[in-house]
């Protein structure tokens, strides 16, 4: 249906229903402009006029925010705006997504309240907190002037070499499904009789479209290979991997990215079977499904030099089900779309039609046409105190206690021991303490300028009568004298890496060799404390562990190191789970119970242990092993 110049413009107004704001204003669109629709570009240096210029785009993703260091989220809102202003100005004033991976927090930011790593939000099953989680982030990202996040990730991790693992919030599918209670934190919650599977988000500026990633398989590759291959039967398919996507979507989930990844050979952003008859035609889902970034380039195999042919891959993607398409070069992508369904016809004008019904649905729904880009909270809402207090409980809750002493307890710490050491590379280091993802996409130096590390958080929780002496490595000289200590606390783990991570920095999940000699050396003379910071379970040699007399999973748990004393030093008791069997030897990896050499877990999936008794899990008896050793592991 076109709408003719000058009719009332039916879809500037609030009271219509969205249905037919979507019609009112497709019909005004010209076919540039709705393919314009479904690009989102990446991070862009302003131009002169600090626009976007002529580009017409559906959406920005923000990436690593204003082109300035350590840039405060002031600054962030100040770019969002100039790039929503530019929208506006476009002939039918058609507002961005301003997308961002916020993961766990608004991690791209500078002095943003850092959660947990997705690993650790597993071992607390807690869908309360995860909610609350949600909205504390969506709080942040909407103070920076965005209303879009690549986030949560659910895919349930099967193989624990996948360089993403602590993305997963667990290898078991019904516990990823719990998690998902942080769209609702993200986007506000639907009022009663609002449609099951349609785009919701709450309006009044503290709420921001989610995106559930990756669909689907990308946590069941062989090799644990980003963009590997999925291979299993689909009702196997269906049971471990799409079903967490039932639980966003019963949520009201307002986007779902496609993965790197293929099923048994097929790229799935080329999947029109999984991406449109099922999950637009039996999931129902309704709101839209993007690319991942350059996930459309990589349909096209390139050779030496070769440039990406972007006839072939819009081909592709758009019609298996792509709607919006996150890349690096819309304007080449949209001349070659626009060829396909004008020239050579090999996209037909309904499925732009379809992909830009499903955008604009979402933008009517996440209320981005109505609200004025000032309705937003103050940035005073960034790291503050209330955030803090939900980033330090979530850290508590995600600990899971491994081994707690050889023959007595020997947890909680006492706070007033006279002298004690604190050792290991992760003790001091908020970069490592936060993950991937932080700033970078692969972390590491992250200078987060916010948060309290391990060491800083021993200092505040132990009485004032104690010496706490600080040394990565502890030399022979401090350990000849090293009765003067009544313990140590050692915390180490894995540096951050992410999927850009380079294959040569090794990412096996072990503890490197001089890790181990440090950890044996001080335990042989200091009763011990073992944390490990890491996004996966990892080898745990069996001399050490039984050198140590203590043994903690802290995960990735970001910027509130202080959740960490809150539980050692026995404010608080152990409440975490294991959301992923812990492996006893890297030659296990991948796991198959069904192989002949396979042993038993070191630690079992659902493992928990507390201060006053091991607790049999509403999950299955841990004695047993839990729900994970009676499921088949492909
Ligand atoms: C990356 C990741 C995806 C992320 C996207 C946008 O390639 O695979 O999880 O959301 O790019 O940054």
């Amino acid at each position: 249906m076109v709408i003719m110049e000058g009719a009332p413009m039916l879809y500037r107004n609030p009271n219509e229903s969205i249905e037919a704001r979507v019609e009112d204003l497709i019909g005004r669109m010209t076919l540039e402009e709705k393919i314009g629709q479904m690009m989102m570009m990446g991070r862009v240096k302003p131009k002169e006029d600090d626009s976007i210029g002529p580009l017409i785009v559906g959406g920005a993703n923000a990436g690593r925010g204003p082109y300035e260091e350590a840039a405060p989220v002031e600054k962030w809102a100040e770019m969002a705006d100039k790039w929503q202003e530019a929208a506006l100005r476009s002939r039918l004033g058609i507002p961005l997504l301003l997308g961002v991976d916020a993961i766990h927090g608004h991690n791209r930011a500078y002095r943003t309240t850092i959660f947990p790593h997705n690993v650790g939000l597993g071992a607390t099953r807690d869908e309360d907190l995860m909610r609350r989680i949600g909205e504390a982030t969506a709080k942040e990202l909407r103070a920076s002037g965005l209303n879009y996040t690549f986030a949560p990730c659910v895919a349930v991790a099967k193989d624990l070499r996948w360089k993403r693992c602590y993305e997963s919030y667990s290898e078991e599918t019904e516990v990823v499904g719990k998690m998902t209670s942080i769209i609702t934190g993200l986007q506000g919650s639907p009022p009663e009789g609002y449609p099951k599977n349609y785009p919701f988000v709450a309006r009044g500026g503290n709420n921001v479209v989610a995106c559930a990633k990756h669909f689907v398989g990308d946590g069941g590759t062989e090799g644990g290979k980003t963009d590997g291959d999925t291979k299993m039967d689909e009702e196997m398919l269906e049971r471990d991997h799409v079903a967490p996507y039932l639980d966003c979507i019963s949520k009201n989930v307002c986007t779902i990215m496609a993965s790197f990844s293929s099923y048994n050979g097929e790229k799935m952003h080329a999947h029109k079977y999984l991406l449109t008859d099922v999950l637009k035609g039996k999931l129902k889902f309704k709101g839209l499904v993007i690319s991942d970034w350059r996930g459309v380039d990589k349909l096209h195999k390139l050779k030496e030099g070769e440039e990406v042919d972007y006839h072939a891959c819009a081909d592709l993607a758009i019609n298996a089900g792509i709607d919006m398409v996150l890349g690096p070069n819309p304007e080449k992508f949209q001349r070659a779309l626009l060829s396909l369904v004008n020239e050579t016809k090999v996209v037909p004008e309904s499925r732009i039609d379809d992909a830009v019904r499903r955008i604009l649905r979402v933008k009517f729904a996440a209320g981005i046409f109505d609200l004025p880009i000032s309705e937003r909270p103050s940035p005073d809402v960034v790291y503050c105190e209330l955030h803090r207090e939900i980033a330090r409980e979530a850290v508590r809750k995600s600990l899971v206690l491994l081994k707690n002493g050889k023959n007595k307890p020997f947890l909680p710490l006492s706070k007033d021991a006279e002298k004690i050491l604190v050792a290991g590379n992760h003790a001091n280091n908020l970069g490592y303490q936060c993950g991937a993802w932080t700033i970078f996409e692969t972390g590491d130096y992250a200078d987060r300028k916010n948060g309290i590390t391990i060491l800083e958080a021993t200092k505040e929780a132990v009485g004032p009568a104690t010496e706490v002496e600080f040394e990565m490595y502890p030399s022979s000289n401090t350990l000849s004298a090293a009765e003067k200590f009544k313990y140590a606390i050692i915390a180490v783990g894995e540096r951050p890496y992410a999927e850009y991570t380079p294959t040569y920095l090794k990412t096996e999940p072990l503890l490197q060799p001089n890790v181990v000699d440090m950890i044996c050396s001080v335990a042989d003379k200091v009763p011990t404390l073992l944390i490990l910071i890491s996004g996966r379970p990892i080898e745990l040699e069996k001399k050490m562990l039984d050198k140590v007399e203590g043994v903690v999973a802290a995960w990735l748990p970001g910027t509130e190191g202080n959740g960490i004393t809150d539980v050692i030093f026995g404010d608080h008791d152990f409440e975490g789970r294991l959301p992923f069997a812990w492996f006893e030897s890297v030659n296990q990896l991948p796991k198959d119970p069904e192989a002949k050499s396979y042993n038993p877990d070191r630690f079992p999936f659902g493992h928990i242990l507390t201060y006053n008794k091991k607790r049999t899990d509403p999950e299955g008896d841990m004695d047993n092993g839990g729900p994970s050793s009676k499921r088949p592991w492909k």
